[in-house]
């Protein structure tokens, strides 16, 4: 089974010139999940909520539709970060589209920084959807929630084989920790992050982020990583069935070696 994440950098604002640099991206890639980073059709750094709810879409929108049609043109799972509106709500979200399958949308949970200002708190909690062809489940969480062991080790527990983490990472702190979320829960983590720069506000706040992608392997090692710039694709050949038995000895097992009543505050 192949997995691809796609690391660019949009334009804020700029929803055409986005979907035709994401298209152009797709057109080079044959795989069974394909994975864009975090708001991959906006751009990030919006400044207030009504900023963010003008350029959000609802799941009828021109995003969805652009998705699913890729989706179906590829005969495979996509995952893409975009802003969502739901009557008076914005979510920073997910959405998870497999053809001739419902639309599934993940909420982010944790807000980072300014997104405090821009988004409601996500209400979905994390979930996992099984691949349309293959013997495979993915998870879905968004960027910042990587601070948050719970939300990998939610989805291990939920059964995930693959995470995905569409981001906008600012700091390149996350490969500490990415790679023990994939270790201690043996699942695959795909983080495509984007690249570039957005300067907003009056002020003319700058955030930079840090491309670098990665796939990691269930046991932590780097699979592809991407450099800190550039546009790329990194496609990479995954066995989800590997991440199934979780015990790494005769004794022992990750996840039933877990002991939830000794881990009351
Ligand atoms: C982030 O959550 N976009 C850093």
């Amino acid at each position: 089974m192949k997995l691809s994440i796609v690391q660019f950098t949009p334009i804020f604002g700029d929803k055409q010139e986005n979907l035709r640099r994401i298209h152009a991206h797709s057109e080079r890639i044959d795989a069974d999940v394909i994975v864009f980073p975090e708001l991959c059709t906006t751009g990030y750094f919006f400044q207030n909520k009504e900023e963010s709810r003008f350029h959000a879409e609802t799941p009828d929108g021109e995003a969805v539709h652009f998705f699913r049609s890729m989706a179906h043109n590829h005969d495979a799972m996509v995952v893409a970060g975009f802003a969502e509106k739901d009557g008076d709500k914005v979510y920073n979200s997910a959405m998870i589209i497999s053809p001739g399958e419902p639309l599934r949308i993940y909420r982010k949970t944790h807000l980072f920084y300014k997104e405090r200002h821009c988004f409601d708190d996500g209400d979905t909690g994390f979930f996992v959807v099984k691949h349309h062809r293959h013997d495979a489940r993915i998870g879905t969480m968004i960027c910042y929630d990587w601070r948050f062991p719970e939300s990998a080790r939610v989805l291990g527990l939920k059964g995930a084989d693959v995470i995905v983490c569409p981001s906008n990472l600012v700091t390149n702190v996350w490969h500490i920790a990415m790679p023990a979320r994939a270790l201690e829960n043996k699942v695959y983590v795909a983080v495509p992050n984007r690249a570039g720069e957005e300067i907003r506000g009056t002020e003319g706040e700058k955030v930079k982020f840090t491309g670098r992608s990665v796939i990691y392997s269930y046991n932590g090692s780097e699979m592809a990583k991407a450099g800190d710039e550039a546009d790329e694709i990194l496609t990479v050949e995954i066995d989800p069935l590997a991440t199934r038995d979780k015990s790494f000895n005769a004794l022992n097992d990750i996840f039933r070696d877990r002991r939830p009543e000794m881990y009351a505050k």
